[in-house]
């Protein structure tokens, strides 16, 4: 299929959209209700499917001083092995000593293989057409299907995995906010969001599986990182570095809550 043939159901879809949004809002529906249909029309044309495209192509290209392709990166299953990788991250690597997500993990994966230094790949990580935001997409695209697994047992998932709850459940920062704040109470809205119940396994596998997502309000394709960066951000909190541990800990958090949830993602957002 060509770039054109896989552009034309989604411009004619978006189009489709902003009528529905429109209709909604003169029939009284709500912008999640136009949104819902909106998801369903793209469900075999999501503009995601282009950032995926993208980061198969970063993946397969030999790049770097090394000139090296990432078919050998070893996300959690083995060398070049990527169907499930991702359902099963975050996850401890022995051959860095830390628990890594999708994020850190194709860092280390471009450092080493490619021979590309850290600052370069990180450096513009979440702006539109990121490089690695496009290789997360990719990675997560082949876990289709698959089951979330991240029971965190290990020692080092486990200790990381107890930070991440505390962090969700701990209120503090300038507004004493806590992820649970907004995110432990069923059919909860924001100015017309959902907003879901994380500490409920049917609602925390209804959200992770369909990430990284396509958002509609930013026409752009985010990242769990992204995502979680912008809930940090709207806390008034320091914005965490790039792959650090806090936004791996929370990620462990909410795959160990959506574990035995099937992989639907790239989904799409509001
Ligand atoms: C002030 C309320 C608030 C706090 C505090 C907050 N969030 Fe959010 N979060 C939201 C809203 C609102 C959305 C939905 C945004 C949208 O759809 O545009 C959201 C979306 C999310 C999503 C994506 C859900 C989905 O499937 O679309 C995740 C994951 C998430 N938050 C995690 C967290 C974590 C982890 C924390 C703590 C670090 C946190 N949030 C703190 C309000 C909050």
């Amino acid at each position: 299929m060509t770039f054109r043939d896989r552009l034309l159901p989604w411009v004619t879809a978006l189009a489709s959209c902003l009528v529905l949004v429109a209709g909604a809002r003169a029939e009284g529906r709500s912008a999640a209700d136009a949104i819902h249909e909106y998801r369903e029309m793209l469900e075999d044309a999501n503009p995601a499917d282009l950032v995926e495209m993208r980061g198969e192509e970063l993946w397969s290209t030999a790049r770097g001083p090394r000139h090296a392709s990432l078919e050998q990166c070893d996300l959690g299953l083995g060398p070049g092995v990527l169907d499930g990788a991702y359902a099963r991250l975050p996850r401890y690597f022995a051959d860095t000593g830390r628990v890594q997500d999708a994020e850190s993990r194709l860092v280390t994966c471009i450092t080493r293989l490619q021979g590309i230094p850290r600052e370069d790949v990180v450096r513009h990580w979440y702006r539109r057409g990121s490089d690695i935001e496009a290789l997360v997409t990719f990675v997560a695209a082949r876990s289709k299907g698959s089951p979330v697994d991240v029971p965190a047992r290990e020692p080092h998932e486990a200790a990381l995995l107890a930070v991440g709850a505390d962090f969700f459940f701990r209120r503090s920062g300038p507004l004493d906010f806590a992820c649970s704040t907004c995110h432990s109470q069923d059919d909860r809205r924001i100015r017309l969001q959902e907003v879901p119940n994380f500490t409920d396994p049917a609602a925390a596998r209804a959200s992770m599986t369909q990430w990284p997502a396509y958002r509609v309000s930013q026409s752009s394709v985010w990242t769990m990182e992204r995502r979680l960066v912008d809930c940090i951000r709207q806390m008034r909190y320091p914005e965490p570095g790039f792959a650090s541990d806090v936004l791996v800990a929370l990620q462990l958090y909410l795959q160990h809550q959506a574990s035995g949830g099937v992989m639907q993602g790239p989904g799409i957002r509001r």
